[in-house]
């Protein structure tokens, strides 16, 4: 039976984003209409988005029905927030995938002199789990948040929470962009808001591991089923900030080189990098895979593409879970949100 499908894509206008929606287009049953609600924080950027989704379908041999729906949301202003969750909550009376994808990185520049020794020491190790880049310390959101922590964690987390009706109506499934820089180190549990941590990014992406190991199951019983990926490592639009144009190709022949010696990580190709976001929306059976794993996208030496799972290690999953729920009120009081529908 043709259905329509709808997708909400937050942060659809980035690398990553985009290639989710191409991907989502070509792994679709064929007779399916598909629905993309774009978000970004700027409504020309959410259309730009479209544009881009609409040519790539229209290119394809068989295309198929598209419609674009630009959604104007800036994760760092809970007010904003709500408001798009009253949004999709008014226009839609089903949303069936919801793609976490967007994601705040503060680097404020490069440490040459570390990255230089890094990348004579251990090279793979070097364009794998940098430790030169530079990240701003200290930065607060206008609502008085840790900045990467409202933009990457609580700012989706709250938007989820508000619209659990229609992703529960839709059968949903949710999945949250991590990443293979993601380790328990990274989540000092007396700074949860990552205000003083000299790698919030990097804390930011713990945490949605360990915020998914703790509501994961909760979800399953509204019949909505949430996963949690990484995409490897792949040359984004964020990168070009703080390179020029040498040290770009520099770090493009070190990410070849990195892949050809073994590090199954180096997707590189931004599409092979939508590869675990896209696959675990199409499990067939999904009470038969497992949801407390992370699915990473991972290239083989020579490029072909494949999944990678790896365990998920759970310290702190009941400290996190409480805290964001204490969160959310927080933010249900400060808003005036009556009532949580779910
Ligand atoms: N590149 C890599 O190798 C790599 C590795 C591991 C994981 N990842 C993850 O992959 C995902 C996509 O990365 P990318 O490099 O493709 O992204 P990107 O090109 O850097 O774009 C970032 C996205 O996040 C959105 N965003 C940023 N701040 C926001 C805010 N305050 N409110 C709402 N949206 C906001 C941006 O939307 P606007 O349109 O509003 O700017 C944009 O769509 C991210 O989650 C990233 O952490 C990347």
């Amino acid at each position: 039976m043709p259905s329509e499908k709808v997708v909400l894509i937050i942060g659809a206008n980035s690398t990553l984003g985009l290639n989710i929606a191409y991907r989502q287009i070509e792994s679709q049953d064929p007779e399916d209409s598909l629905t993309f609600i774009l978000t970004s924080r700027s409504i020309e950027r959410a259309k730009e988005a479209g544009d881009a989704i609409k040519t790539f379908n229209d290119q394809r041999e068989a295309t198929r029905e598209v419609k674009t729906v630009p959604l104007v949301l800036d994760l760092t202003d809970m007010k904003n927030v709500l408001n798009a969750s009253i949004t999709l909550n008014k226009t839609y009376k089903e949303i069936n995938y919801v793609y976490v994808n967007a994601a705040l990185g503060v680097c404020s520049g490069i440490n040459w002199f570390r990255a230089i020794q890094e990348v004579i020491t251990n090279p793979v190790q070097a364009v794998t789990d940098p430790h030169y880049k530079i990240q701003k310390v200290g930065l607060m959101s206008k609502d008085d948040m840790g900045l990467v922590f409202e933009a990457n964690i609580f700012g989706p987390y709250y938007l989820i929470r508000k619209i659990l009706q229609v992703l529960s109506a839709g059968k949903a499934v949710i999945v949250w962009i991590s990443s293979i820089r993601s380790d328990p180190s990274y989540l000092p549990f007396n700074d949860l808001e990552l205000i003083e941590s000299s790698t919030p990014y990097e804390g930011s992406k713990r945490m949605i591991d360990v915020m998914h190991l703790a509501t994961y199951k909760s979800l399953k019983a509204k019949g909505i089923y949430q996963y949690v990926v990484q995409p490897g490592i792949f040359v984004s639009q964020s990168f070009n900030v703080h390179l020029n144009i040498i040290t770009y190709y520099l770090m493009m022949i070190m990410f070849y080189l990195a892949r050809r010696w073994g590090s199954y990580w180096h997707t590189i190709d931004p599409y092979k990098a939508a590869n675990s976001p896209v696959y675990v929306t199409t499990f067939r059976d999904r009470d038969f895979e497992r949801q407390d794993i992370k699915y990473g996208s991972a290239t083989y030496n020579d490029g072909v593409e494949h999944i990678k799972p790896e365990e998920l290690n759970s310290i702190g999953k009941g400290q996190v879970l409480e805290f964001l729920s204490s969160k959310e009120k927080e933010w249900d009081i400060r808003l005036n949100v009556q009532e949580t529908k779910n």
